[in-house]
């Protein structure tokens, strides 16, 4: 096994740990785009516990450990709230939950922002406290320093541009971005600037669809969409909206299942078995061994 975090069995209630393969790794996913083309797009959900890895490793390219969820297992209002800490928790359980794609973790806000030295600081403790390929940080050209002085340092980073959740306070909301002429111009600049500053991916977030399509023409390394396009290099939701864990979804979401249709209806059974004194049955119940003759 050339992977170097490895499920143990032996201790937790995962699955044995599949056939020996090699992680996934961030000069793979950069070299999936060559002369503008990406022949097979990139595959990227969220996740942000073991077992939900586990669940999702052998279909996706890259597991990312957002940062949006702050909103979805804290029930903050936003991510401007969560901490370094909360990721690095998140991080290391989706790293032990996988071992096939590549783990990228979010830089939460506050983090990173005010030097390349206080983002090199953050991100080092990140890779090191949780086995992660990459991180993640959002904001355009403003941070293209901090993208190559941690790239120039062995920190690998994926972009964020157009609509970025950490700047919710000055952009007053979650609106689609760039549907003004001089907005459209900054984020494909911003994207411009991280790919020239050596960013491996930069994530297009909730823009106008000519924006992701130039964005994706313009830059080298792959784009990967989230109400974007689909002519982006890749793409990737939030994977409980996806999931239909919640009535309110942005309007980029597909939703795929209905999951909270299923685990209400199964609390609706277990509710009314208990009550009825009909769980557990026997089968779940131990009973005195007999006696040995
Ligand atoms: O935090 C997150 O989940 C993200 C994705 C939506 C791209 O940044």
């Amino acid at each position: 096994m050339s992977t170097t975090f490895q499920l143990d069995t032996a201790t937790s209630r995962a699955n044995p740990t599949p056939a020996p393969m090699k992680r996934l790794t961030v000069p793979a996913i950069r070299q999936r785009k060559k002369d503008g083309v990406t022949a097979e797009p990139v595959v990227m959900l969220t996740a942000y516990t073991a077992r939900q890895a586990q669940l999702l490793d052998a279909h996706c390219d890259l597991l990312l450990v957002g940062d949006s969820l702050g909103q979805v297992i804290y029930g903050l209002p936003s991510s401007v709230p969560v901490t370094l800490d909360m990721m690095i928790a998140h991080g290391a359980a989706v790293v032990r939950g996988s071992y096939h794609a590549a783990v990228v973790v979010d830089m939460p806000f506050g983090t990173y922002e005010q030097s390349p030295e206080q983002a090199f600081a953050s991100a080092s403790r990140v890779l090191k406290e949780t086995g992660c390929a990459a991180i993640k940080l959002e904001g355009g050209e403003a941070m293209a320093p901090t993208v190559a002085f941690l790239t120039q340092r062995g920190i690998p980073v994926m972009g964020h541009v157009g609509l970025t959740p950490q700047a919710v306070n000055v952009l007053g909301g979650y609106n689609a971005r760039g549907r003004s002429e001089a907005e459209a111009a900054k984020i494909v600049g911003d994207a411009k600037a991280l790919d020239k500053a050596g960013a491996f991916a930069v994530v297009i977030e909730g823009v106008v669809e000519p924006i992701a399509i130039a964005i994706t023409q313009a830059v080298a390394c792959p784009t990967i969409g989230i109400g974007a396009s689909a002519q982006c290099d890749g793409q990737v939701l939030v994977t409980e909206d996806m999931l239909g864990m919640f009535e309110r979804v942005p309007r980029f979401v597909k939703i795929y299942e209905n999951i909270a249709e299923v685990i209400s209806g199964a609390a609706a059974k277990y509710a009314e078995e208990v009550r009825a004194r009909s769980f557990p049955g026997e089968e779940q119940t131990y009973q005195p061994r007999a006696p040995k003759a």
